[in-house]
């Protein structure tokens, strides 16, 4: 039988008594789909998915898309994405080095995706956990002030300012990367498509500027933000086991990638996006 229950009183659902390969009917989906947008993150366990049972899945919360680097797309199933440090004849299989700061996927995109479903087949003994964020919850906790300082507000989102955040080791944009990546403006406080509740959707890490604002102006209510939302209250640190589903709400959950002995231990995981409802599914490749 179904069963619903809180993994903190500040975010996320824990998702009992299903088998998601099997039938689950309209009305026990409806449930799950409502705790999915009331919490922020699901999490099933014990689950054994194939590719496709994954992507069918997928498919209940909404249309499936790919967005990211296509040569970690799952070579049958390009709808997953393989996050893995596992290398096999001399060529990595999956991205090794996914999301080591806070963010939310696609902020750079004028769609971002509405989720991300992450499937673990192989976890490292200690590390590589998954830190999530509830931004609804932080947005609701703000004191009244700053929320009408903010309710208004674009934050200008620059991938290539975001790149030595993201990957301090690799190079800076080329000049062609800088072309094609224009600033994303977005609303530095993101109202939820289906509830209508309010998220923070300042992003993690970044000192973003606001819009009509001066760096200097912008930084320190970025960054107060930015770390408002990541307090213990908001956040759960999810310890993966094989065989653990969680699915985020991308408008209004934060994550982030804990590292792990990437030496001595394998970590794989598949992953699945829910495109924007309504969103124009972008075709082109994108890094995460
Ligand atoms: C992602 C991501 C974090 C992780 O898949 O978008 O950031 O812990 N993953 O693998
Ligand atoms: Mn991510």
């Amino acid at each position: 039988m179904l069963e619903l229950v809180p993994i903190t009183e500040g975010i996320g659902t824990e998702v009992r008594g299903v088998d998601v390969t099997g039938h689950i009917s309209d009305r026990d989906f409806g449930r799950i789909y409502q705790a999915w947008i009331d919490t922020t993150i699901l999490l099933i366990r014990g689950q054994h998915m194939t590719p496709a049972q994954h992507v069918a899945f997928t498919r209940r919360f909404g249309e499936v898309y790919a967005y990211t680097r296509s040569k970690f797309d799952h070579p049958e199933h390009p709808e997953i994405l393989v996050l893995s440090n596992i290398v096999r004849d001399g060529k990595p299989i999956g991205s090794a080095y996914s999301g080591r700061v806070w963010h939310t996927d696609g902020h750079y995109l004028t769609d971002p995706p509405a989720g991300s479903m992450l499937y673990a087949l192989k976890v490292p003994p200690v590390g590589g956990d998954t830190w999530f964020a509830n931004m609804l919850g932080a947005y609701d906790a703000l004191p009244q002030h700053v929320k009408e300082r903010i309710d208004d507000l674009k934050v200008v989102i620059s991938r290539v300012q975001s790149r030595p955040y993201n990957y301090p080791d690799r190079p800076a944009p080329t000049a062609q990367e800088i072309a094609e990546w224009p600033d994303v403006p977005q609303p530095l406080v993101r109202v939820h498509e289906e509830s209508g509740r309010k998220a923070i959707y300042a992003g993690g890490n970044v000192p973003w500027r606001i819009e009509g604002m001066s760096e200097d102006e912008s930084r320190p209510l970025v960054t107060f933000l930015q770390e408002f939302s990541v307090q213990p209250r908001f956040t759960y640190r999810h310890r993966w086991q094989p065989g653990d589903i969680v699915l985020w709400d991308n408008r209004s959950a934060m994550h982030q990638a804990t590292p792990y002995d990437y030496t001595a231990h394998h970590r794989l995981m598949h992953r699945t996006t829910v495109a924007a409802p309504h969103a124009a599914v972008p075709t082109g490749r994108a890094a995460s």
